[in-house]
């Protein structure tokens, strides 16, 4: 009894020493402002139809709490928004200009840019980080987030389709892979910051962020990455050089597990030529919600056909014929509470003998 008194006193001990009076870690942060392990969100399209006509702000939420889809208390829009929670850690950093937080923000489709970039990977995201961990969150919204200078805020371009994204916190020895991992995606990076404190630890963020000489590229890469809590993902890093469908010739096969695929108004059709196949979901329903079709959701993700293998995948690719030309990457983990909840979406999907 003494003794686990004792250890329980240690560990507060040491954890009131690692963490300054008044520091909270950067975390993915959930709409009460508190630290979870990871998060995910899907934004859904605006609808006028229904009885009850949603704004295209709506979004439903997951977390190692909730264990199944909740229905966010507030909209998209607001600071009390997951995403806004967690970007705010960004502009508390932003604003004290310390050395000891580093950020990097990417859109293909940045905000307030005029011409569209093709050459660098379709992919979105931000990460903010600091030597003893940080988070990494993947999405699929254009011109978003806003830069930093200029608080929260989601644009009116992100309110018509679906939208999807996953936040993940790690530790800091997961952003020395996180480093190589982005490099294959080429991200358009808009905003950063990486204090010259990273550069013994991490090679290419910061080149990448000053915009300087970059090495040779691997044209696809596999890494395992390993949330703060201990969940593990797969992370699925493709370049521009490998000239392919990320789902088809790599993801279905790498997972050994049939796949079925939600990308926004896909080109490709399902493709059963390989061992294990991939099929295109045709419609999705939100329980509570509307249905809707892949031709109104903007998102990318994937999961098993069956519960047996039970992958769940979140990313930046749609099954197109140019984004097979595109930088870009997937995170994937089998967690049977974020499997079943995607699992349950899917009211049909396209056999591969169908047109
Ligand atoms: C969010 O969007 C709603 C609906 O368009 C609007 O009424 C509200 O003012 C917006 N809130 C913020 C903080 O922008
Ligand atoms: C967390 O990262 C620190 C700094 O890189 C490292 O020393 C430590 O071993 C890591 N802890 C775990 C559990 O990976
Ligand atoms: C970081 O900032 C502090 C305070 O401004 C300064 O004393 C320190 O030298 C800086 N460290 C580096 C590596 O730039
Ligand atoms: C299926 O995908 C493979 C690999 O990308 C491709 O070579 C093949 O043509 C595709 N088949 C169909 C029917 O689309």
């Amino acid at each position: 009894m003494t003794a686990r008194l004792l250890s329980v006193g240690f560990t507060v001990l040491f954890l009131s020493s690692c963490v300054p009076p008044g520091a909270a870690r950067i975390s993915c942060r959930n709409e009460d402002g508190d630290a979870v392990d990871w998060f995910a969100f899907y934004k859904l399209p605006q609808n006028r139809e229904q009885k009850n006509p949603s704004t295209g702000l709506e979004y439903m939420y997951l977390d190692p709490m909730t264990h199944r889809w909740r229905r966010s208390q507030g909209l998209v829009n607001m600071t009390q928004s997951i995403l806004g929670r967690t970007l705010q850690q960004l502009y508390e950093a932003h604003e004290a200009k310390n050395n000891r937080t580093a950020y990097l923000i990417y859109n293909d489709n940045a905000p307030r840019s005029v011409d569209y970039s093709w050459k660098q990977g379709h992919a979105k995201g931000f990460l903010l980080w600091d030597k003893s961990q940080g988070f990494w969150l993947i999405h699929t919204i254009p011109r978003f987030p806003p830069f930093p200078e200029e608080g929260y805020s989601y644009p009116s371009t992100g309110k018509k389709y679906g939208q999807i994204g996953i936040c993940i916190t790690y530790n800091y020895s997961q952003f020395v892979e996180i480093d190589s991992q982005l490099l294959s995606c080429m991200p358009n990076i808009y905003s950063c910051s990486i204090p010259a404190t990273f550069h013994p630890e991490l090679t290419y963020l910061p080149k990448l962020c000053a915009r300087s000489r970059i090495p040779r590229i691997p044209h696809r890469r596999l890494s395992r990455l390993q949330s703060i809590k201990g969940q593990n993902f797969l992370h699925f890093a493709k370049s521009p050089y490998f000239v392919d469908d990320i789902y088809v010739t790599w993801m279905a096969q790498q997972l050994q597990t049939n796949l079925l695929v939600e990308t926004w108004q896909p080109k490709l059709p399902s493709n059963c030529s390989l061992p294990y196949y991939v099929y295109n979901i045709k419609q999705i329903r939100m329980s509570g919600q509307f249905a809707f079709s892949s031709y109104y959701d903007h998102a990318k993700w994937c999961v098993s056909q069956r519960y047996k293998r039970h992958w769940t995948c979140i990313g930046d690719l749609n099954r197109s014929p140019f984004q097979t030309r595109r930088g870009g990457g997937f995170i994937c983990t089998q967690n049977k509470h974020i499997y079943l909840a995607f699992r349950g979406l899917i009211l049909h999907y396209q056999n591969c003998n169908q047109s």
